[in-house]
């Protein structure tokens, strides 16, 4: 491992952190840099994995031709192979024209396939022909084309279990993983957190001018204890809230807590778990699917908390620019909405004691969310993705399950 390169390459491109795994991970996408082998990133949510595709591309031979990093769980379904291989003009209603897809554009190049796994099953074989032979078909034509493009994949989901289930082909899985490479989760990076803390509070303090929040010792201490189910993402807007909301620049345990930093067993996921509905967290076995679902269960069975969370929200949201003594802390809640959707917890079990109203079934509450989402987001479904951390595809799924199309 050289450490010199390792420390040039964060250096360039960002990466904060000297944390052993992920010096290991930044020096195997170094050294397959310059090969012609198909990468596999693995991780969680929000451990960065999205700089090392950009990482190997730079230092390989093809860093003065295209790359292109493609979202398939945002593509639709019904695009996603003329976005890739491209069409023919009239192939299908819409194809007004022939395009070109990105294995052609990319011809030489590299292309970064995230979330590789929420790829439907025709396109992974289409897939696999074409990282096989360099051949591909475009939709609507029979002719065969050559590419040259070298693929880096990325993942948050278990491959295993989605090969398991018939939701990806072994054959590919194995073609693309050549290279597996693992980002470790935040919660495990120990003294990274504390660093990435204070870079994250240096950057909000440059951008809004205002004085960058520091942790006391407790404060620190709590960081190093929490899971971290959001990971970095969640840290960095974490850091933006505190900066942005608190009154106080020297933030204690006492303040992390109040916006959902816990030191306990619910730690782990903000969620009280039991028997074999607990939650696994390793990169392997972490599925979100599965974490936002007991989400909505747990929110479920709190239905009136809900709707005092959403007026604390609005309330909270209207004085956070007026200059007033800590309130969030008042309170034992976070406003909800203010926090990004990774990083919600329900952060005092006994208060679902006194649930009143009766609870809302997971579907409903998820419609529910899914329709405010929308409306706060001016019906953009990118961005009412990514609030709700579900694939773009996902969410066209469940618009299009739950009837709220236009
Ligand atoms: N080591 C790091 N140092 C600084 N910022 C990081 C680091 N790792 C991740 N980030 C930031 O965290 C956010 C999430 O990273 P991203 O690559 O999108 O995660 P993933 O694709 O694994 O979900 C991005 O804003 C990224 O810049
Ligand atoms: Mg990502």
């Amino acid at each position: 491992m050289d450490e010199k390169i390792i420390q040039q390459v964060k250096q360039r491109y960002g990466i904060v952190g000297n944390y052993e795994g992920l010096n290991r991970s930044i020096d195997v996408a170094i050294q397959v840099a310059p090969t012609e082998l198909s990468v596999l990133i693995y991780g969680e949510s929000g451990v960065g994995k999205e700089v090392l595709p950009r990482v190997i591309h730079d230092n390989s031979t093809r860093k003065h031709n295209k790359y292109f990093a493609i979202n398939c769980g945002s593509l639709p379904e019904g695009t996603i192979d003329s976005e890739l291989f491209g069409h023919k003009k009239g192939s299908f209603t819409g194809a007004l024209d022939d395009r070109e897809g990105y294995f052609s554009v990319a011809n030489k190049g590299t292309l970064f396939l995230d979330e590789v796994g929420e790829l439907p099953l025709a396109t992974q074989a289409r897939l696999l022909r074409v990282l096989e032979t360099g051949e591909y078909i475009r939709v609507g034509e029979s002719e065969v084309r050559k590419t040259d493009v070298r693929i880096v994949a990325a993942t948050n989901v278990n491959m295993q279990k989605a090969i398991r289930e018939g939701k990806f082909r072994e054959d590919l899985y194995y073609r693309l993983n050549t290279i597996p490479i693992n980002m470790p989760p935040l919660r495990e990076r120990g003294r990274d957190i504390e660093l990435l803390f204070r870079k994250f509070a240096y950057d909000i303090s440059q951008k809004y001018r205002i004085e960058p929040v520091r942790l006391t010792e407790d404060a620190r201490t709590l960081l190093l204890r929490y899971k971290w189910p959001g990971n970095i993402r969640q840290l960095r807007n974490l850091v933006e809230q505190i900066s942005v909301i608190s009154q106080e620049r020297e933030i204690t345990s006492e303040i992390l807590r109040s916006y959902g930093v816990t030191d306990d067993s619910l730690g782990e996921t903000g969620l009280v778990l039991h028997g074999s509905n607990r939650m696994e967290h390793t990169a392997e076995t972490h599925s979100y699917e599965k974490e936002r679902d007991m989400l909505f269960q747990l929110l479920s069975s709190i239905g009136k908390e809900v709707k005092d969370l959403k007026e604390l929200v609005h309330s909270n949201m209207e004085t956070m620019r007026e200059p007033q003594p800590y309130i969030v802390n008042e309170s034992r809640y976070t406003p909800a909405s203010s926090i990004p959707y990774e990083s919600r917890h329900i952060q005092d079990v006994e208060d679902i004691e006194t649930i009143e109203e009766a609870p809302m079934s997971n579907k409903e509450l998820m419609r529910k969310n899914i329709i405010e989402s929308l409306q706060r987001n001016n019906g953009n479904r990118k961005k009412t993705a990514q609030e709700l951390d579900i694939s773009e595809r996902t969410l066209y799924r469940k618009i299009k399950d739950y009837g709220l199309e236009i």
